[in-house]
Parts: C-alpha cells; structure tokens; sequence
C-alpha cells in the first residue's frame, strides 16, 4: 500500500519509466554513432593499452542530448494536466494573484509548495526550477563538447561555469534557499567565535553554491584516465543522491506524525527526477566504456555530469550533503591543485603509466626542467605529500651550484614527482615504483593484466567513494 502511494507521488512514475528506456536508448544511439565520430575525427588512442586501434570519442555528446530529450519528454507528462487546468482558469478571467494568495495559503506549510503551486495547482516554479536545470545542463555540454573540440585553456573553462549557473541561483533563492549553515561542534572554539548554533552566510552561501557547481564540472574531469571511471565515478554519486532522495519520499509528509513535509519531500522528488534518467544514461554509457573501452566519453560527459549533479544537489537543496559523496574527487582536486596552479609542472596527460611487457601500471611522473628548478614552496608541499605516500619524489645531485657543494654532499635538486592524481597516489601507496629510463626499479603492485589493474584501480576509487 505504501509502495503504491509512493509510486503514486507526483511524476515519479514517468520518471521511473523513462529511467527503465534510458540504457536501451543510450547504448543504441552510442552504437549507432561511433563510427560517425570516428569518420569526423574524434577519436583518441587508449593510452593503457598496447594496441595503436582509435577508440571514437565523445560518446558524452549522443548521451547527454539523449538525456535532455528524455526530460524534455517528462514535462507534458508531469505538468501537461495542470497546464491544461490552467489555461481553462485564464479563459475565465482569473486574477493570477489572487489564485497565487489561495494557493499559498491551501498549501499546508504555506510556503515553498505554495509558491510551487501558483496559480490554482499550477508549479510555476517547479517547472522553471526544471528548467533553470536544463539550461545549465545544456550549457554545461556545450562547454564540454566546445573543449573537446578545441582544448580551451583553464582560464576560461574556470568561469564560463560560473556564469552558466546564475539562473539556477536565481532559481534557488526564489524556492526560499537558505543561506544558513550549522556551526560544527568541533573544534569547540568555533562555536564561542561564532556564537549560535546556526550563522547565516547570506551571499558568501551564494557564492559557494556558484563555486560548487564549478568543482563538480571540471574534477570529474580530472579524475579520468582509466576506462570506466569518468562513467562510474558520476554514476556511483548519483545512486547515493538517489538513495539520500528515496529516503524522504513520505506519502504521508506533512501529516503530523510523519518527518518530512510536503516542502522537502518535493524538493527531494525534483532531484530523483534528474538524477534517475541520468543513472539510466550512464549505466548504457558505462556498457560501451568499461573495460576495453570501444568508446571515450570525452569531456562532454564529464562536464554534463558534474552540471547535473550540482544541479540537483543545489536545486534539491542538500548542497553540502551533495560535497560528501564527492569527498575522493576533492581529494583528487586538493592533491591536483599544485599542478593546476603550474607550481609543478603538468604534463598533457597524467594517467598511470603502462609497462607493455607485463601489463603492470606505474605512476607517471612530471619532470621539473634544470633552467626551470623547483621553487622552495613547492618543494615543501611535496616534501609534505611525500611524507604521506602521496607522490614519490626523485633527486638528483645539483650541477651548477658548485662542485664545492656536490662534494659535501649537499646540495640535491628536485628532478621530478609523481602526478598528482588520486590514480597516481594509490600506486605509490601500495609502493609500486616507477618505470625511469625505462626500467623498473621494483614491481609493487601484486595485479596482473591490463583488465584486472584497471578494475583493481578502479574499484579502490569506489570503495572510497561508497564508504
Ligand atoms: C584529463 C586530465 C589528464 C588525463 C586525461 C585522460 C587533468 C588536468 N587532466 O585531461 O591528466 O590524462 O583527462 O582522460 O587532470 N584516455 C584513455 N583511457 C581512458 C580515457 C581517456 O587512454 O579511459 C585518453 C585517450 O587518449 C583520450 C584522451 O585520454 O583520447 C582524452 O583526454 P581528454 O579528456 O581530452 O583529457 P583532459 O580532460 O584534457
Ligand atoms: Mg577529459
């Protein structure tokens, strides 16, 4: 009988319908285009593998635009009725505001499904909520097809986020956003500082979602390399959101007794209905890149992911819970910062290395260039990683600083470091070394075989992820 009535919630039924179509649909449209993509230059060659065979990529783009059109599809189904109601009322002359007051005032919280509700039973807001999602998703594939296209620098993929994610804050604050956040208890003198329990941050609570949105475009992005995870990294933090989501589906939300009221449990249903389609989406996505990759999702689908991520963490209100299931991707991002910053040098790619002749996955390493030597800033936070088996650093003996030096011993200079990429770090953890000129010093790693390397890798990340 619950079951029922949950089903029964609104629009959770063509949602689940269109979730069940979205695997079927994304792995035809990607089948049916490799080949298109390929013939017009996108396609890349698997790095982690011996064969020099071209993997199309951007398979991101047929699965993102599937994915809009698939929610596209959702809006007659779930607001076609109440438009039709509504267009009935306006041929009668209704005042549009005294039916916003009725509205509000029927609604049991009075608030937020008030003012969803609108004019008699019609969800403005819901509907530009939605919306304003879909416009930040759109941009967001643009964006990401545009860098696919022509690698744009760091510069501009930085802000064109920022700027792409205003409506949805507009939206947001519309919907009564709160601006507050919960003190935490420790360390104990925060709370003396900042007094109450809650402070309210007001535009800095803004600026964060705006940076937030930010982050989880590009450090899916960054946490690439190894087939399957750009895919299961996205697909396993949407099923968590889902699962944080379904938690608050109460039939019977704002009766009392129950925990939820109409208010949250709404907010929660809106975000199920991005984030289901889209796990559909990527679970067809993930059955043509997963281990041996025949397509690339390209950073089409990194960014496409991330926007719809944010989108539904922020416009479902639970933003900071959104940044917990994102904990190895900050990880990854705080490690990566020194080389975003070019405090260490980043080469074009940073995935693992490969030894061909056994299989076995390396870290790969930045060199620091002798006429461009490391400064003491840098060296000091590596020196730090270093101490935490972060990265695994390389000296040499200094040439120009005088033979006086070298023959005491002194004097050593920083050749080079491991990337730093969460891929990386967990090789040096586990003490797998890596190749140089070449050779390699010492075989850690215990995996065997490109497949089970990868999948042993990759599993690390969810496990992290999960936990
Ligand atoms: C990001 C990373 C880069 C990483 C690259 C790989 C940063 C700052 N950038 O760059 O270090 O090397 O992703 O995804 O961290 N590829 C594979 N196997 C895969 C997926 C991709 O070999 O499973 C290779 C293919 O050659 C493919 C290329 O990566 O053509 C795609 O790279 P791209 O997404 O353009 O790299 P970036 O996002 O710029
Ligand atoms: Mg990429």
């Amino acid at each position: 009988e619950t079951l029922v009535s949950v089903l029964l919630l609104p629009g959770l039924l063509p949602t689940l319908i269109l979730t069940a179509l979205a695997p079927i649909l994304t792995s035809h449209v990607i089948g049916s285009t490799r080949s298109a993509f390929i013939d017009k230059g996108f396609a890349g060659r698997d790095l982690l593998k011996a064969t020099s065979d071209l993997v199309p990529e951007s398979a991101g783009l047929p699965t993102s635009i599937l994915y809009l059109l698939l929610l596209c599809l959702f809006v007659p189904f779930r607001y076609g009725a109440a438009a039709g109601r509504g267009a009935h009322l306006a041929g009668k002359g209704d005042d549009v505001w005294e039916a916003w007051e009725l509205a509000k005032s029927n609604a049991p919280d009075g608030g937020w499904s008030g003012a969803m509700k609108g004019r008699r039973g019609f969800p403005h807001h819901e509907l530009a909520t939605y919306l304003s999602s879909l416009l930040s998703i759109l941009s967001s594939v643009m964006l990401g097809f545009l860098d696919d296209v022509f690698d744009i620098r760091w510069r501009l993929k930085m802000p064109i986020p920022l700027l792409a994610s205003l409506p949805m804050l507009v939206v947001y604050r519309a919907g009564r956003g709160g601006t507050s956040v919960v003190v935490p208890g420790w360390p104990a003198f925060l709370r003396e500082i900042l007094g109450n329990n809650i402070v309210n941050l007001g535009p800095l609570y803004y600026l964060f979602i705006l940076l937030l949105s930010t982050f989880c475009v590009h450090s899916i992005n960054i946490l690439a390399g190894i087939n399957g995870v750009e895919v299961g990294q996205a697909l396993v933090i949407a099923l968590s959101l889902c699962i944080n989501d379904i938690l608050y589906l109460d039939p019977k939300a704002g009766e009392p007794g129950s925990f939820a009221s109409i208010e949250l449990r709404d907010r929660h249903l809106f975000s199920l209905g991005l984030l289901l389609p889209f796990c559909g989406c990527c679970i067809g996505l993930l059955s043509w890149n997963r281990y041996p990759s025949l397509v690339f999702v390209g950073d089409t689908f990194c960014y496409f992911a991330g926007q719809v991520l944010a989108c539904a963490g922020v416009l479902g209100h639970f933003s900071k819970t959104l940044l917990l299931f994102f904990v190895p991707q900050l990880f990854n991002f705080a490690l990566s910062l020194p080389q975003l910053a070019h405090l260490v040098p980043c080469p074009r790619h940073r995935v693992p290395d490969v030894d061909l002749e056994t299989m076995r996955l390396h870290p790969s390493i930045a060199v620091f260039p002798k006429e461009k030597p490391a400064r003491p800033i840098t060296v000091l936070v590596l020196r730090l990683f270093s101490a935490l088996r972060f990265v695994s650093l390389e000296w040499e003996e200094a040439e120009e600083e005088g033979r006086q030096e070298r023959q005491k011993g002194k004097k050593k200079r920083l050749a080079s470091t491991t990337n730093l990429t969460i891929l990386n770090a967990l090789l040096v953890f586990r003490g797998v070394e890596t190749r140089r000129s070449g050779s390699i010093i010492k075989q850690g790693s215990r995996l065997r075989g490109p497949a089970i390397t990868e999948l042993g890798l990759f599993w690390h990340v969810m496990i992290v992820q999960i936990a």
